[in-house]
């Protein structure tokens, strides 16, 4: 059966496959958008019927109001900040290398991993998003850019990458799936994570009355998914934010950090 994600609305700033990206095609305007997001011109902002391009966004859902200059016009497209909850608790538990990034969209997260000198492996099911990505790693510095992988695949099996990983980092992943595809990839996870490796949650802590928008994924569902039967030991639950350009306000989000005890 084809797996067929929810959408990606609430997509970080970082960037992502468009709403129902599986279905999308890279032509329609809104999946050419690897980030999943329409933008919306503010009052008074410059009117255009193209979705802005990324260099146009100066923050997470902020307009910059003139045109930029030719020079960063040509650039490589602009890389994003990291979801700042994510990256806090990255700092919180710092990981071990190789990192998996599932659901990468284009790349920031396995950028931003790279960059603090970990090996990150970015997989997205969406080339427009890892042609992004690979754009991205290709204007950086050769020492990071050689500890960063991108691949278009499934995700949804994380053991396809590696049986001894140091990290999966799931951004907005996780919320996208139901019960079943969930328990799967959290018994596939099992298998990817090497002992005292972890498994790092950042996803919608909120229902939304939308059909195909991500669900919500609660503290109980991540304590009930990752016991220590099944090897894992939570180090932290935590509350928090996803910042999009889509929603006006900040989705309020779960974190978690999860270490791989035995396997
Ligand atoms: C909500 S976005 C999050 C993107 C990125 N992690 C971030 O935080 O900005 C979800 C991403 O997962 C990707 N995705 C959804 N299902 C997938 C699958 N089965 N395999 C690989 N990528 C998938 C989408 O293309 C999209 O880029």
């Amino acid at each position: 059966m084809p797996i067929v994600a929810r959408t990606a609305f609430g997509c970080s700033p970082s960037g992502s496959a468009g709403p129902d990206s599986s279905r999308l095609r890279h032509s329609d305007p809104v999946a050419a958008d690897p980030r999943g997001v329409v933008l919306r011109p503010r009052p008074g902002a410059v009117r255009s019927s193209a979705p802005a391009p990324a260099c146009l966004l100066r923050s997470h859902n902020e307009p910059v109001r003139s045109r930029p200059p030719r020079i960063l016009r040509s650039r490589v497209r602009a890389r994003r900040p990291v979801q700042p909850a994510m990256a806090t608790l990255l700092e919180d538990y710092p990981p071990e290398g190789p990192v998996l990034d599932v659901g990468c969209g284009s790349g920031d997260l396995a950028i931003h991993l790279a960059e603090s000198g970990v090996r990150a492996i970015g997989v997205d099911f969406v080339e427009e998003a890892i042609s992004q990505a690979e754009e991205k790693r290709g204007a950086l510095p050769a020492t990071v850019a050689e500890l960063l992988e991108f691949r278009v695949a499934d995700a949804l099996r994380p053991s396809a990458f590696g049986h001894a990983l140091g990290a999966v980092v799931d951004s907005g992943f996780l919320h996208l799936f139901g019960p079943e595809e969930c328990d799967a990839y959290a018994e596939d996870l099992a298998r990817a994570i090497r002992p005292g490796g972890r498994l790092y949650l950042h996803e919608f802590a909120i229902d939304f009355e939308i059909p195909n928008v991500p669900r919500e994924v609660t503290g109980a569902e991540v304590r009930a998914r990752f016991t220590p039967e099944r090897g894992w030991r939570i180090l932290e639950v935590r509350s928090g934010e996803f910042l999009s350009q889509v929603a006006p306000m900040p989705t309020p989000a779960i974190l978690a950090c999860v270490e791989r005890v035995v396997r």
